[in-house]
């Protein structure tokens, strides 16, 4: 076999390693996704090709092998512990002063860390290859989910040689850390399941505990973890003698750690962190319930010792949790786009964590069971991230209380609800339901869709109330005059929006077919199948199994999409968009693409003129161009606007082509 394969492989196998370091870990891409896409698919036909090739730490082997029968039992090298919580500044106050006295010094350093919602794993690397990926437990013993964790992209399959210099090149390490669910990931999970009739999770920790459990590997995979390590051992031991240092060094090994870590002189600064972190966790793209302490100087963890459970080094200061009590006044079943009939309950508005809420979710008719909730119970209930607050559980039965039952007809059409066997969910099974169809609308128009600006729910419900507008295809045949006509509608308003509408048929292809509303089609996925089929007809013609030949396309979604296209009142709604001017073709296919910029790399900084971020990319790309996020030698131009930021410093002192928007359309033209 010719060494130039190998060659090509481990080319390959770097670049991707890199690019998934950029992308995982750092947050911070060089390349697009098709690009990154293009690289793996190369690297998996010449695996293909040449099996005897594969390696265990190939970028191509985080997702494969049989489903396991069930996880074997692992006992710990070293146990892991849990901590102790407060939630009281009091008792922080008490761990700064039982620190400080049993080591004996006046003043102590800490490191505040986000304590992570998820759950905790130990990685082991053997000769820098990953071996090992082990659940907590009961902390003497956990399970072997090593097949799971190496579908997380942020864990490194493998440590380079000359980054485990650092360490002393150990024979074995182990690492520590927290899976978590990135709130997206719970959220576009939670609709797939809602969407298929199945119990939604509570939480993103209920759901990263259960996706880690998995038999089947392919599908932890779609369910998007992450994590982030703050514990390492080698040979048993911790390594350094300061902890900040040892979260720097495993962030020099290629593990990600969280960037929002404080090293505090002194307990006041430790407390500032605290209050910091209350509000700006509502920004987070992931749960977190609290602030981790850890004193710095490791060799005082020895002395401080620890109790059955938990070191006395550390502590979790968890903040009040976002819950309330309050009664339900009416639980009523609210239609989505799918036609799922949700129950709500309505609530004797509560303040939560700073937000007032008056409703919650009831999921299914399986929670409402669960939970036993009735009409006029006082309940617990509970806001997380931005997701719709849940009610927890009753805290009392009202005397008289009413149960709920879901209507046999649909509140908004009074349409049949039916609920199919094996499915937790009841649907109203009209098709042209007006509730459903206001969603699907809204969710048409939205500003990842077809981006029609100002088409907002309070229209929405007009024009589906008055006739006016039956399916998607319906809002291109408004005029000026119908939208002018509605309440709340100016003239101008109304040019406006037909303006919009108008600009919205030359959206991309991608943003189409992921408008149209296929079940299980997200943003992504939109993109990958676009990118495939390169023109909606061939979309419309693939069968499920040709679907789920591609890459990240699962059987779910490859036979949702073939029973979407297979449904004549979709086929009618394509043919309409269809006549009235959309992008039924993808403009250039990533193969076939107008090669102006081929070759050509550029980094944006700063705002331009007219183009937004987006568009300069999209454009770039679509004359070959690449956007990375970073100048280096082998940058061609850096497109700076105003405020632009260090990448322009970087530019000048690389001595790389800057320019600015004009002469970017020129090289575009
Ligand atoms: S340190 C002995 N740091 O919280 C050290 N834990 O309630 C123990 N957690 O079991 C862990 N974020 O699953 C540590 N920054 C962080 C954390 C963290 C979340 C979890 C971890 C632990 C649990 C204890």
């Amino acid at each position: 076999m010719s060494t130039t394969v190998e060659k090509q492989i481990e080319n390959l196998r770097e670049q991707i390693r890199h690019h998934e370091h950029r992308y995982y870990v750092l947050d911070d891409p060089e390349i697009s996704d098709s690009e990154f896409d293009r690289l793996m698919r190369r690297l998996r036909d010449l695996e293909r090709e040449h099996p005897e090739l594969i390696t265990t730490d190939s970028p191509t082997q985080r997702v494969g092998g049989e489903p396991a029968a069930q996880f074997p039992k692992v006992r710990h090298q070293v146990p892991m512990l849990s901590l102790d919580n407060t939630y009281s500044i009091e008792e922080l106050e008490d761990f700064d002063r039982r620190v400080r006295s049993l080591s004996g010094r006046s003043h102590v350093q800490y490191v505040g860390e986000l304590k992570l919602d998820g759950l905790s794993m130990s990685l082991a690397y053997e000769h820098g290859l990953l071996t090992q990926g082990v659940t907590r437990g009961n902390g003497v013993e956990g399970e072997d989910v090593t097949a799971n964790v190496k579908t997380i992209g942020s864990v490194p399959l493998r440590i380079e040689k000359e980054r485990l210099g650092a360490i002393g090149r150990p024979e074995r390490f182990d690492v520590r850390g927290e899976v978590v669910m990135p709130l997206k990931a719970f959220e576009r999970l939670n609709r797939e399941r809602e969407a298929a009739g199945e119990p939604k999770f509570a939480n993103p920790r209920n759901s990263a505990a259960g996706a880690i459990r998995l038999l089947d590997s392919k599908l932890v995979a779609r369910r998007k973890l992450d994590m982030f390590h703050y514990y390492l051992l080698v040979d048993g031991k911790v390594p350094l003698p300061e902890h900040w240092n040892i979260l720097d060094t495993l962030a020099g090994l290629g593990f990600k750690v969280n960037p929002h870590r404080r090293l505090c002189a002194s307990f006041e600064e430790l407390l500032n962190y605290i209050r910091e972190w209350e509000t700006k966790r509502q920004d987070l793209e992931y749960e977190i319930d609290g602030v981790v302490v850890k004193v710095n100087d490791t060799k005082l963890w020895g002395a401080l010792g620890r109790t059955a459970k938990s070191p006395r080094w550390a502590i979790a200061y968890k903040y009040p949790a976002r819950q309330a009590t309050t009664t339900v006044k009416n639980i009523s079943a609210n239609v989505g786009r799918t036609g799922i009939l949700t129950p709500v309950a309505y609530l004797e508005p509560v303040d939560v964590g700073g937000v007032t809420v008056s409703r919650a979710t009831l999921h299914n008719m399986d929670e409402i069971g669960r939970l036993e909730v009735r009409i006029g119970d006082t309940v617990l209930i509970q806001r997380a991230g931005e997701v719709i607050p849940q009610v927890l559980k009753v805290v009392t039965h009202a005397e008289d209380g009413r149960e709920f039952h879901m209507p046999e007809h649909c509140p908004v059409c009074g349409g049949e609800v039916f609920r199919a066997e094996g499915e937790v969910a009841y649907r109203c099974i009209n098709v042209a339901c007006p509730a459903q169809l206001k969603e699907s609308l809204l969710h048409f128009a939205g500003r990842r869709a077809m981006n029609i600006d100002g088409l907002g729910e309070a229209l929405v419900d007009q024009l589906v109330d008055r006739g006016l507008v039956r399916d998607a295809a319906g809002l291109y045949g408004l005029s000026e005059e119908q939208i002018a006509a509605l309440e709340r509608m100016g003239e101008k308003s109304a040019s406006n929006l037909k303006k919009e509408i108008e600009k919205s048929k030359s959206a991309d292809f991608p943003r189409l077919v992921f408008a149209i509303g296929i079940p299980f089609v997200g943003e992504r996925t939109a993109q990958i199948l676009a990118d495939h089929f390169v023109s909606l007809d061939r979309l419309a013609n693939a069968s499920a199994e040709e679907l789920s030949q591609i890459y990240e396309i699962g059987p779910k979604t490859a036979s949702g999409i073939e029973k979407f296209f297979a449904e004549s009142r979709n086929r009618e709604l394509i043919g309409k968009l269809r006549a009235a001017g959309l992008q039924f073709q993808q403009k250039q296919s990533s193969l076939s693409r107008n090669q102006t910029l081929a070759g050509k790399t550029f980094v944006l900084t700063g705002v331009l003129p007219h183009l937004t971020r987006d568009e300069a990319t999209e454009r770039i790309q679509a004359a070959g161009g690449r956007v990375t996020g970073s100048v280096s030698k082998k940058t061609d131009y850096v497109v700076a606007g105003a405020d632009p930021g260090s990448k322009l410093d970087k530019a000048r002192s690389l001595d790389v082509e800057v320019i600015g928007e004009e002469r970017l359309l020129e090289l575009l033209k």
